[in-house]
Formats: structure tokens, sequence, C-alpha cells
């Protein structure tokens, strides 16, 4: 990256997978699959070119994601790229209900950070001992700080993966600079269910149009990629 913005903050590319409902889930305790095997394969893709990966606790908890890349090749290329087999994940809480035993902790050896609210920092440091890099975000949690931290570490793009209140608080913040956006061929129709984002003030509504920089058909799934900011480097 170049110019006085990069070094602010990273590069923060937005990954969703919504019903045509705009749910991002259903209100089972199954694991809803959204996307196929074609998009997964795009979003590995995605994962390897990016610095790290970010999730919201809510989402550990539910989905108990390893947030790894999972393509032997990838891997292998960002190895010889002098970078790690996977990119830092990353996760933040502001009551530290992070449990050890979630797959980020224990599968993968690459970096972890977890940024947590001051009030609940011991706690999770407590938790999760060597496990994760447990860092103070302030109270309340601030994205912005975040990011900062995040680009003094060398991260220059981000991949923010969810879940819903994660998503919509980096799109009314205005801290994300594209999105993907795959919607799956059918509906939930469970209001108990989360959405994409809840309610809220964003940056792009009926006055402000964000731009579509490709719509494009993997197997039964569509993939929309938004532009949300100037640095878009697709726009
Ligand atoms: N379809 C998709 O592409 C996709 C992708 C990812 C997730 N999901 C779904 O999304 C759902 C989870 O979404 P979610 O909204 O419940 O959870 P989430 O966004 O993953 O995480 C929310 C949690 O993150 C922490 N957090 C977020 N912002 C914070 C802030 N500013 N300050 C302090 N803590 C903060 C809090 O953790 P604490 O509670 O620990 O304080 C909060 O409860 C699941 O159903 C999952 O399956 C879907």
């Amino acid at each position: 990256m170049t110019g006085p913005l990069a070094a602010a903050r990273p590069y923060v590319l937005l990954s969703c997978a919504t019903s045509i409902d705009g749910y991002i889930d259903d209100a089972t305790d199954e694991r809803l699959m959204l996307s196929n095997d074609a998009d997964l394969d795009r979003v590995d893709e995605v994962r390897a070119g990016c610095d790290a990966i970010l999730v919201g606790a809510g989402t550990v908890r539910r989905d108990d994601p390893r947030l790894l890349v999972r393509c032997e090749r990838r891997q292998a290329e960002r190895v010889a790229r002098g970078l790690p087999a996977s990119p830092i994940r990353v996760t933040l809480t502001g009551c530290g209900d992070l449990g050890p035993d979630a797959q980020l902790f224990t599968v993968g050896d690459t970096e972890r950070i977890v940024y947590s609210s001051s009030g609940a920092v011991e706690k999770t440091r407590h938790r999760l001992g060597e496990l994760a890099s447990v860092v103070d975000a302030g109270d309340p949690v601030d994205l912005a700080r975040i990011l900062a931290d995040l680009a003094g570490r060398g991260v220059g793009r981000l991949l923010v993966e969810g879940g819903a209140g994660v998503h919509g608080q980096f799109l009314a913040a205005g801290l994300a600079d594209e999105l993907h956006l795959v919607v799956a061929p059918f509906f939930v129709g469970d209001r108990r269910a989360p959405r994409f984002v809840g309610e809220g003030r964003f940056p792009w509504h009926p006055g402000r149009r964000a731009k579509v920089v490709q719509a494009r058909q993997i197997g039964d799934v569509v993939l929309i990629r938004y532009a949300l900011s100037e640095r878009c480097d697709l726009a």
C-alpha cells in the first residue's frame, strides 16, 4: 500500500454470505451452509491474500471457525513470500467469554490476537494464557484503535468475516473499503435468525449508493463486490 492513509489503518475487506432474504444463519443449533464449495475456495483465496482475519467473539462461540488458509498450495505460496502459512487470526470481545478449547486457539500455529475491552483484559488473559496475545482495546472497545494497532503490527489488508455485530460496526463507522456479499439461493424466513446487519445509520443509503464493482455467478450462488471507499483497489 502507498499514501498517507495506508499507514493509518489496514485496507478492510468485509466478507459475508446471506440467504435471499438477508439472513446469515438460521435459528437452529446446526451451522447453516450458505456458500458452496467453489465459493468457499474463492474465500480461501481471499484469505490467502490478506494479512489478518477478524471475527467477533459471537462467531467464535457459535461457529468455532479455524480461520486458516485451507489450500496447501496457497499456504506454500505465502511461505515462499516470507509470510506465515495463514494470516494472523483476530477476534474481539467485550466480556472475555472465550473458551481456550475453541478451534481458533487449538488448531494451527499462526499468531492469534484477542482485542478485549479494558474491563475484561485480566479475565481474558487468565482464560487464554499463552494461546493468544490479549490486547487492551479500550472501554468501550474502539475499532479505530484496533485497526491502528493492527497497522502497527504490519497488517496492510484485513479480512473481516463477521458476524452481524462486527460487520455492522465496521460499516456504520465507515471503516470498510470493500464488501464481498454472497447470496445463497434460498430463504431462511425466521426472524429469530441473525441478519447481515441490524439497525443502524450507515454511510450508504438511498441518497448515497455504494458502487458495485463486480457481480459473478459461482455455481448456485452470486457474489457481489461493492466498493465502499476510494481506497477500494477495484474501483
Ligand atoms: N454467513 C456468514 O457469512 C457469517 C459469517 C460469520 C458469522 N456468521 C453468523 O453470525 C452470527 C454471529 O454474529 P453475532 O453478531 O452474534 O456475533 P459477532 O459479530 O461474531 O460477535 C459479536 C461479539 O463480538 C464482541 N464485540 C463485537 N464488537 C464489540 C465491541 N465494539 N466491543 C466489545 N466487544 C465487541 C462481543 O463479544 P462478547 O460477547 O464476548 O463481549 C460481541 O458479543 C452467528 O450466527 C454466525 O453463524 C455468519
